[in-house]
């Protein structure tokens, strides 16, 4: 059940974004401040419905960095960091084979497990690790996600915890890139289809 400020739509004009980034974001669709508020309320549900218990966070790389540090900067439950590698997207915005570039180091049987991701999009990766996860014998596992692009969808999975449900739109920053740029941008941007276009050319003519 989402409340209507967490949708986020195509409202905010080209000009809020910052000029430095005009030629490559074309929107702004969730500000700083919207992240920051948002990231507070998801720790504050978190820290509620786990009280009393350690966690495991499950973090995949390399998405999550900025949404995890300030998520797990607000929990004061005890808790332990691990991340996995999981790589779908390789330099387009077009969903390839998966890979795993990180295995889990911690023992997570009979562990309460948290698995963080930044966006949730056809659903292939959240099963795909939630299978993986589910073989280690944890005791449960919740799922949290910063963004969820829930008309995309082909694997029948949910995330517990979601941040913002966005359209259907290539979107950067705050930890998603593009051919791993843009993941230090303070807010989450829709991607200028002008990035993408050149930035096929370039990656074809590099690969001759
Ligand atoms: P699936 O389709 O498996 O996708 O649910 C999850 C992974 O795909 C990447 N992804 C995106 N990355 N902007 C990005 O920077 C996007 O709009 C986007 N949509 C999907 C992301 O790595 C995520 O973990």
């Amino acid at each position: 059940m989402f409340l209507r400020s967490q949708r986020r739509d195509l409202m905010t004009p080209r000009s809020n974004v910052p000029m430095r980034w005009r030629d490559e974001v074309s929107r702004i669709l969730i500000t700083k401040a919207e992240l920051h508020r948002r990231v507070n309320s998801l720790a504050a549900e978190i820290e509620r419905d786990f009280a009393g218990r350690e966690l495991v966070i499950v973090s995949l790389l390399n998405g999550t960095v900025l949404f995890l540090a300030d998520l797990i900067r607000r929990l004061t439950l005890p808790l332990r960091l691990d991340f996995m590698g999981v790589s779908s997207y390789r330099g387009g915005t077009e969903a390839r084979e998966l890979i795993f570039t990180k295995e889990l180091r911690l023992d997570v049987r009979g562990r309460d497990l948290l698995l963080v991701d930044d966006i949730l999009d056809t659903g292939k990766t959240l099963a795909c690790v939630l299978a993986k996860l589910g073989r280690l014998k944890p005791k449960e596992i919740k799922t949290c996600v910063l963004l969820d692009k829930p008309s995309r969808r082909v694997e029948k999975v949910a995330a517990d915890y979601v941040g913002f449900e966005i359209p259907d739109l290539f979107v950067v920053g705050y930890g998603l890139d593009f051919a791993e740029r843009y993941r230090n941008l303070p807010f989450v941007g829709v991607l200028h289809p002008n990035v993408y276009l050149n930035g096929a050319e370039s990656m074809t003519s590099a690969a001759k």
